[in-house]
């Protein structure tokens, strides 16, 4: 898939601000700080897209980024982020929910895991609820540049039997360091949103 124009579009706090309906989207989901943003900047090749920080939490609104005007991607708060207000947490798991619930063409979501640990009891939630509404997930284990050549094949397994993980959904190796897995992933993004 050649990227030709990746932009960002808008970045939302209610969902009065959502762009239309119109074009396929894929929500991203993952930890706080696990590199949910440098993937966007690396899948789209343009780095800066999307705010890389060292400080986590960053990222507080649903920010939509049009791809080619074919697709778009959803970038989200992470979760498990402690030194968020109690209040504001409410605030972004309703916006989460609302969203996850009601979206038209929302195709898949890609569920960001970090490839050297077990998915913590947040992630599991989070991939339970894609499950329960139905919604294919793309799950990519990141920061795969980290990880000795003998934990590849462990870890994989560990994270997919800690998620319960669905052999129909996809799993891909990836690191942004690297820009490994960038094909897999525009691979399973389109066929899921071709569909
Ligand atoms: P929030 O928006 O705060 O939730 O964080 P995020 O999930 O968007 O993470 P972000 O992309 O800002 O990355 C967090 C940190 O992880 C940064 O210091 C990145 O440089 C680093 N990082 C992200 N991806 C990778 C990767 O594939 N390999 C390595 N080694 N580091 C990475
Ligand atoms: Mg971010």
């Amino acid at each position: 898939y050649t990227i030709k124009k990746a932009e960002f579009m808008l970045c939302a706090a209610w969902s009065s601000q959502w762009p239309d309906e119109s074009l396929p989207e894929v929500v991203m989901a993952g930890r706080s700080n696990v590199g949910k943003s440098s993937f966007i900047n690396t899948v789209t090749n343009v780095q800066g897209l999307a705010k890389v920080s060292s400080t986590p939490g960053k990222t507080r609104t649903l920010n939509f980024f049009n791809i080619n005007d074919e697709i778009r991607l959803v970038d989200v708060p992470g979760y498990g982020y402690a030194k968020v207000p109690k209040k504001m947490l409410e605030q972004f798991s309703e916006m989460i929910d609302n969203y996850l619930r009601n979206r038209k063409n929302l195709k898949a979501m890609i569920l960001i895991v970090d490839y050297r640990h077990k998915p913590k009891d947040d992630d599991v939630t989070m991939y339970d609820y894609a499950k329960h509404f139905g919604i294919p997930v793309i799950v990519v284990a990141t920061k795969e540049d980290k990880l000795k050549r003998n934990e590849l094949v462990k870890n994989e397994k560990l994270i997919k039997e800690t998620l319960d993980f669905d052999p129909s959904d996809h799993f891909v190796r990836f690191s942004s360091l690297k820009k490994k897995g960038v094909r897999e992933v525009w691979d399973c993004i389109l066929e899921l949103c071709e569909e």
